[in-house]
């Protein structure tokens, strides 16, 4: 693994009102790497995410991004720099298409003008690559599916493909196998694998086969902090990890 971190963390905190939610936090994220953020309900991941993705600014500390001060984005310029997190099930139209749903996605990728979509032309291109990606991720099949009349499992299938068609170079996953059954969780898991590939993720994961199986940095936190950083092997034999968090997770 080279040491060309693609994102970086130094001393990022963030403050609520006297509760520290986030603690000095330093990370970094290796680029072509899978890398799974773990620890306790109320550790500070999903703040975390919502400090990279700008949905709140930080109180103290940094944010690099292929070296560049990113501290100061808006959610905008983040997602243009190709930091992407993956949409809440809520960002996913019920009415719409499977597929009208990607090309909705890729029509905000692309953000092209008006008088683009009224050419046929560009619109059966817009399909084509619609359809590539939900081959990709096995959902071709349920292309005019309502959203909403797919099981749970396939609507975060579906809201990965959504999260490809903006091509990110950084994906941002919060819990995406959370809810999931057996069959479900190993598909995902296969997915998230398969797409990793020519890009880096970041995950929250609470899903221990998850995390064995296909990262390849495991940072735990525990109330804000980072407590230990490492491959899987190593974090999960860490007796503070396991007082911490695994413990808990087998009991
Ligand atoms: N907007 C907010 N205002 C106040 N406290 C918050 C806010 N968001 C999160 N917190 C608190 O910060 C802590 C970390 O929350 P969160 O990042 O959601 O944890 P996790 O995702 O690890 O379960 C929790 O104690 C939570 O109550
Ligand atoms: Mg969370």
């Amino acid at each position: 693994m080279t040491a060309d971190p693609i994102l970086e963390t130094r001393g990022l905190t963030k403050e609520f009102k006297g509760f520290v939610a986030v603690n000095n936090v330093n990370l970094k994220i290796q680029r072509g790497t899978i890398h799974a953020l773990i620890g306790p309900n109320g550790a500070g991941k999903t703040t975390v995410f919502n400090l990279l993705t700008k949905f709140l600014p930080p109180t103290g500390g940094t944010i690099l991004y292929k070296g560049e001060d990113i501290t100061r984005d808006n959610p905008a310029d983040v997602a243009r720099r190709g930091i992407i997190r993956s949409f809440q099930i809520s960002a996913v139209f019920p009415n719409l298409s499977v597929l009208e749903n990607v090309r909705l996605a890729l029509q905000q990728k692309l953000g092209t003008s008006f008088h683009f979509w009224k050419s046929e032309k560009s619109l059966d291109t817009l399909n084509d690559a619609a359809l590539a990606i939900l081959d990709r991720v096995g959902l071709r099949s349920f292309s005019h599916t309502h959203a909403g009349e797919l099981a749970y499992g396939r609507k975060r299938t579906l809201e990965i493909a959504t999260t490809l068609a903006m091509e990110p170079e950084l994906m941002l996953l919060d819990e995406p196998t959370a809810g999931m059954g057996h069959e479900d969780v190993d598909r995902v898991r296969d997915l998230i694998q398969e797409v990793a590939k020519g890009r880096t993720v970041l995950m929250v994961e609470h899903n221990m086969s998850v995390v064995s199986g296909i990262c390849d940095t495991i940072t735990v936190l525990q109330r804000g902090a980072v407590l230990a950083e490492g491959p899987y092997a190593e974090v999960s034999a860490n007796p503070q990890v396991i007082e911490a968090y695994m413990g808990t997770a087998h009991a």
